[in-house]
């Protein structure tokens, strides 16, 4: 069997073992040490679409990862998860797999997803490292995250071992074994998102004037992403009504080499508030984010915990997307200690791209509506409400319409950049 191995372990002396135990099935083609590797964030720019189509156009890992890939007969990813989901050196990797895929949308088993870009892909595989402390609602979220990455990746036939920190060669051998003779079950679209009982969803208190931090999850520039937008919109609803507020960019605080996040850590102690709002990256929270999350301190040492409110959106006009971002944000947020103010989610995130939202018009009517009705709430001291949270998730066009329209804007994109013509390009296939 040809495998890649993407090794999110290595230094970890359980990445030893781990080696052993796959070179007994063959030897792995190929070896990324993804945390020796470098993985620029993921900018969001889609110019491996749309300018050089298949390529990552910053200079590190990825173009490489990427040709080993499409030249394995299967990818194995070797990890920790945090929170039901990737850690975030594997998801900076992970959220770099957008070149393996082409831009023009399909409809699959009534969800939108993205056409491949090569005839072959390679079988999905994970060997997962939890200890006891990890919950069955982290384990099976985590089985749901990749086979809902493999439906979306267009790999077929997903594979997860979970593994314990001290298994031998032999035992992770036998795991590995049992779980490549499996697949995990589809999970072709998901229920509506609603916060597990665990999370506290409390409402705001104490004196005025009560204050609001944005967190923008998007590494896209300053003032150019949906996410900020849409956050940004929402703080000026709160300053409206006597809030101090303040933005901060997630890019700038969280360094993927670095654990320190003092700077996040107090600026959230400072803040009764907090709005993250995050675009999806490969169905689930960007490596960002991620990181961000597990560096926060534990529940027990912050000085003051503001409540958290995430507003998620996405590329695909379906809400069933945001599901599971959803759903780790409010595991780390258990985790943490923090309440939940309520969620704001809504699919066809770009079609918001350049519009006012100040008043309803056009694809932005129901975000405007379940943000005005989210800021009256907030400033009562209560969470977002249920109906603020259906609102701002109301879709204003029909699927089909949002697909089309979005495909003739990725040949359109793609025409200023020269490359109208070659948006299919196979451009890492083996000769
Ligand atoms: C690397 C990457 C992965 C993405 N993966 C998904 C996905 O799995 N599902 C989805 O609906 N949209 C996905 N998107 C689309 C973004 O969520 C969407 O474009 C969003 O509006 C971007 O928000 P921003 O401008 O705040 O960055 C992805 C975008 C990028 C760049």
């Amino acid at each position: 069997m040809d495998v890649t191995l993407l090794d999110a372990l290595s230094p970890d002396p359980i990445a030893l073992p781990l080696i052993a135990a796959l070179s007994r099935t063959g030897r792995p083609r190929v070896h990324h040490r993804l945390r020796a590797e470098r993985f620029a964030t993921c900018q969001g720019c889609f110019e491996c679409w749309i300018a050089h189509p298949g390529l990552c156009k910053v200079r590190d890992a990825t173009n490489d990862v990427l040709k080993d890939a499409v030249a394995s007969s299967e990818v194995v990813w070797a990890l920790r998860p945090r929170f039901g989901c990737w850690d975030a050196s594997s998801k900076q990797a992970l959220d770099k797999f957008l070149g393996l895929l082409h831009p023009f949308f399909e409809p699959v088993d009534g969800e939108t997803h993205h056409k491949a870009r090569y005839d072959q892909n390679p079988r999905l595989g994970v060997v997962a490292v939890v200890d006891e402390e990890v919950s069955e609602a982290d384990r099976a979220r985590f089985l749901c995250v990749v086979a809902r990455n493999a439906l979306n990746l267009h790999q077929p036939a997903p594979w997860v071992a979970f593994v314990a920190p001290d298994a031998t060669a032999d035992e992770l051998a036998d795991t590995i074994a049992a779980a490549r003779a499996t697949t995990l079950r589809a999970f072709p679209t998901l229920p509506p998102f609603s916060p597990p009982p665990g999370v506290g969803v409390l409402a705001l208190e104490g004196a005025r004037p009560r204050r609001a931090l944005l967190l923008v999850g998007s590494a896209k520039a300053r003032g150019t992403s949906t996410s900020e937008a849409i956050g940004q919109a929402l703080l000026e609803r709160l300053a409206a009504f006597g809030w101090d507020t303040a933005t901060a960019h997630l890019a700038e605080l969280v360094k993927l080499g670095r654990a320190d996040v003092q700077e996040l850590q107090e600026l959230l102690e400072s803040v009764d508030l907090c709005i993250l709002a995050t675009p999806v990256y490969v169905d689930c929270l960007p490596a960002l984010v991620l990181a961000a999350l597990d560096r926060l301190g534990a529940a027990e040492v912050w000085e003051r915990r503001p409540v958290l409110l995430p507003i998620v959106q996405c590329g695909f006009p379906e809400l069933s997307h945001t599901v599971l971002a959803l759903e780790v944000l409010a595991a780390a947020a258990e985790a943490r200690g923090l309440s939940w103010g309520g969620h704001l989610a809504c699919g066809a995130g770009p079609a918001l791209e350049g519009r006012s939202l100040a008043e309803p018009n056009g694809p932005a009517t129901h975000v405007v509506h379940g943000l005005d009705l989210a800021a009256a709430a907030l400033d009562r001291g209560e969470p977002v409400p249920v109906e603020a949270t259906a609102e701002f998730g109301t879709s204003t066009m029909p699927d089909w319409l949002y697909r089309t329209m979005g495909n003739v804007g990725w040949v359109a994109r793609a025409w200023q950049h020269g490359a109208a013509f070659s948006l299919g390009e196979r451009t890492l296939a083996p000769s």
